[in-house]
């Protein structure tokens, strides 16, 4: 059996976040946020579930820090809930309990030897400021700011690794452009711009805030996390290859290239074919909104770390591409160009395809174009529809791994931190809770939301202990519950 060894100093984590997770979603002063209310929507939710009391996590918290020290790792990602903490949006009121459970929450995993680290915004905005505009509000660099701020001064003392926004792309494209993920605008070809301006600058502001006021006194780090699902061309030609590179420019470009580029704003390939089908529209400007010379220098460098979330690759082709495709106007009729699914095992969600090379190769897309960055991958995982062998999940991860190690040792990519997705089965956005993500499994049926620890528990378990990824390891299986 062959064993790889992972760099000395390599952290090991397990993320949540907490819509997927709290529940109590109307318990004491918290007010509705986004998710609130797209679960209250119709058909917004494939299996009519919500995120209303799903893993009990607000009121099992403990449960879910003996789970993660079972399992060993080095730090705990999970997110706040934004009106848990301020039922107003705005930081005008604290929530007394929305305070104590996330004090009990840091100071539990303190005490327990596990870092916290926080995402201060995943997915789940104040319904108010979402009335007000949302992301596609400039005001919301302010109040994003402030909230961050806010963060800062009661936990920083604390936490020492702050995550500003998890993944632009998913609020934007899928919240704003597509009827995927809340609020559901559907304003395509303009909503997503707008929120991938905002989102960027805010952001910025955050990590300003950071540098500037906290820094030297809480001593920590603060960065973004980005989407990097790998888009390739679907064949070798130079219109697939240019259409696989245009793809990514698209998807994480769009993010990466304000901060970490040295030429900063967004890429030049997404300006040049927004500008041009705008003006092919009758739009008397780019519907892509531009960054004033100050903004982009703003926004520049503003990330201690390169966060990275992948999950699975796609490919692409111009091939017979004709504009009415999809949408008019809207991203990936900007884009122009068509998804060609090819023959690789996937995972229960139909686009997730098992292509380990591709976490590879979206790494050195990263070094290559934000400059070698530190990355700290953020989220990786597997889904499924459930069960408690989970052989599938245990051989994804042992293959992702794997890819990530060539990374590092043959390409020279400096990953620094690997999270797993997730902790426990939880809310999967649209998809409800029909999705399994989770090493344990969640028992929805039960009062108490019983955690049931999967095969892969062990195995990533074993992986952490041993600080190294053995081949072909299987674990010898207990049951464990929580
Ligand atoms: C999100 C998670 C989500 C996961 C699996 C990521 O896009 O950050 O919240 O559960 O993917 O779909």
């Amino acid at each position: 059996m062959s064993v790889r060894k992972f760099p000395e100093g390599f952290k090991f984590g397990v993320a949540t976040a907490a819509y997927q997770i709290e529940g109590a979603w109307n318990e004491d002063d918290k007010t509705k946020n986004i998710w609130d209310t797209t679960c209250r929507t119709p058909g917004a939710i494939l299996d009519n579930t919500t995120g209303d009391d799903v893993c009990k996590s607000y009121d099992f918290y403990k449960r879910d820090i003996q789970m993660v020290k079972f399992l060993g790792v080095d730090f705990y990602r999970f997110s706040i809930n934004w009106t848990r903490l301020f039922p107003n949006g705005f930081i005008n009121k604290t929530s007394e309990s929305g305070l104590k459970y996330y004090n009990n929450l840091i100071n539990e995993l303190i005490e327990s030897k596990i870092e916290p680290v926080i995402t201060i915004y995943h997915w789940d905005l104040p319904q108010s400021l979402q009335d007000l505009g949302g992301w596609a509000n400039p005001l919301i660099v302010d109040w994003f700011g402030d909230y961050a701020r806010a963060l800062y001064k009661m936990f920083g003392d604390r936490v020492k690794t702050w995550i500003t926004i998890n993944e632009p792309k998913q609020i934007g494209v899928f919240g704003y452009g597509m009827l995927y993920l809340a609020p559901r605008l559907n304003a395509h070809g303009i909503g997503e711009y707008l929120a991938a301006k905002n989102v960027v600058l805010a952001h910025a502001r955050a990590w300003h805030i950071y540098n500037d006021e906290f820094r030297k006194i809480q001593n920590g780090i603060c960065g973004i996390v980005l989407a990097c699902e790998f888009v390739e061309g679907a064949t070798d030609s130079p219109e697939d290859i240019e259409a696989g590179l245009d793809a990514m420019d698209f998807s994480v470009g769009l993010y990466s290239h304000p901060i970490f580029s040295s030429q900063g704003g967004f890429p030049e390939s997404v300006k040049r074919r927004v500008a041009a089908r705008s003006a092919e529209q009758g739009y008397p400007r780019s519907r892509l909104p531009e960054f004033t010379p100050e903004e982009i220098e703003y926004c520049k460098g503003t990330s201690d770390f390169y966060g990275f979330n992948h999950y699975s690759t796609s490919f692409v082709t111009r091939e017979n591409f004709k504009t009415g495709r999809f949408p008019v106007p809207s991203f990936d009729d900007d884009l122009g160009a068509v998804e060609i699914v090819k023959d690789y095992d996937r995972g229960a969600l139909d686009y997730s395809f098992i292509i380990p090379e591709g976490i590879r190769k979206c790494l050195n897309w990263v070094k290559k174009t934000c400059g070698n960055p530190k990355i700290m991958i953020m989220e990786n995982g597997f889904n499924t529809f459930g069960g408690i062998k989970d052989l599938d999940r245990i051989s994804y991860y042992q293959r992702y791994i794997d890819a990530v190690l060539d990374a590092i040792e043959i390409d020279g990519c400096n990953v620094v931190a690997y999270t797993a997705w997730s902790l426990m089965d939880n809310f999967e956005w649209n998809y409800g809770i029909s999705i399994k993500f989770g090493l344990f499994e969640v028992d929805y049926e039960d009062e108490n939301r019983k955690r049931t620890a999967r095969w892969s528990v062990l195995w990533y378990k074993h992986l952490i202990e041993t600080r190294a990824l053995q081949h072909h390891y299987l674990p010898e299986f207990r049951e464990i519950c929580f």
